[in-house]
């Protein structure tokens, strides 16, 4: 259930944490890609705003060694804090977590970093520009914020599969009724100079296909994720729901060749001046 307080438009239950999980599975190259070239290296000390179920932290963990520390931030506490007590426990790195709401807390304990970072968060928050002058604000000179968001328009299948277009557009009418834009990762370079941060150092774009039975299992997940918010706002029924899954079981079933396109995950990163 969502915190009555809290605008985030996904659940916070074991499926949607599962799908996170999943998804992580094929950003992996491209996020550890990313922090590579940003500089992460054994021994530095990082801070991931909005870990979700910590598969950054875990990388972040593997980059940064025995030597190194993570602290996972969440407005999530029961995840975050599970999360960094199972990553503690496999050893390494050093596992914090501390829960806040990055739009309300104005520090972190242990700030400022090495190394800040943000996955899919700017998406999630009202003002991204303020998170961002945050982030920048817990990254120490000489340290490094890391951020990579998605742009949703690039969702689609082809051959065009109806059920896809209507998650897609059912998910983007929940995610613009709650003020969010799902061009975030698109302007992430913008939003870092309205935020005084500056051009950035390095970028990245990167896209996934996925197969007929993955595209199937994302679409039917994403939309579960938003189908308590989609039914408030009159977008989304039980009965709709079912058509649209039978819809894409059938696909499954009949087989063929399509194109699926995942979001595209745009990345940007920045050094402080020393
Ligand atoms: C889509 S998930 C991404 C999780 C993880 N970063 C990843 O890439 O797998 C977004 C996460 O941001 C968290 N979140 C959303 N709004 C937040 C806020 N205002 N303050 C702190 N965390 C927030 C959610 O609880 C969720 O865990």
């Amino acid at each position: 259930m969502n915190a009555p307080d809290d605008r985030y438009i996904l659940n916070r239950d074991s499926a949607e944490y599962q799908r996170l999980r999943s998804q992580s599975q094929l950003w992996e190259d491209v996020t550890r890609q990313l922090l590579q070239q940003a500089g992460v290296r054994p021994g530095l000390r990082c801070l991931d705003v909005g870990c979700g179920p910590g598969e950054v932290m875990r990388m972040l963990g593997e980059l940064v060694g025995p030597g190194g520390s993570v602290t996972g931030m969440d407005v999530d506490g029961p995840l975050g804090r599970k999360t960094a007590q199972q990553l503690g426990a496999d050893g390494g790195a050093e596992f914090h977590f501390h829960e806040a709401n990055v739009e309300q807390a104005e520090d972190v304990p242990g700030a400022p970093f090495d190394v800040t970072y943000a996955r899919l968060l700017l998406f999630h928050v009202g003002d991204p520009v303020a998170v961002l002058r945050k982030l920048w604000r817990w990254t120490r000179p000489g340290g490094v914020l890391v951020v990579q968001d998605y742009d949703l328009a690039t969702w689609e299948s082809w051959p065009p599969l109806p059920a896809v277009a209507e998650i897609r557009r059912v998910f983007t009418a929940v995610a613009e009724s709650a003020g969010r834009d799902i061009r975030t990762g698109f302007k992430l370079p913008w939003l870092l100079g309205q935020a005084g941060i500056g051009a950035p150092d390095g970028m990245d774009m990167a896209g996934r296909q996925v197969t007929l039975a993955e595209a199937v299992w994302q679409n039917k997940a994403v939309y579960d994720g938003v189908f308590p918010r989609a039914q408030q706002l009159g977008l989304a029924d039980p009965a709709e729901r079912q058509r649209l899954f039978d819809e894409l079981d059938s696909a499954a079933q009949a087989g063929g060749c399509y194109t699926f396109t995942m979001p595209l995950m745009f990345g940007a990163w920045k050094r402080r001046a020393a």
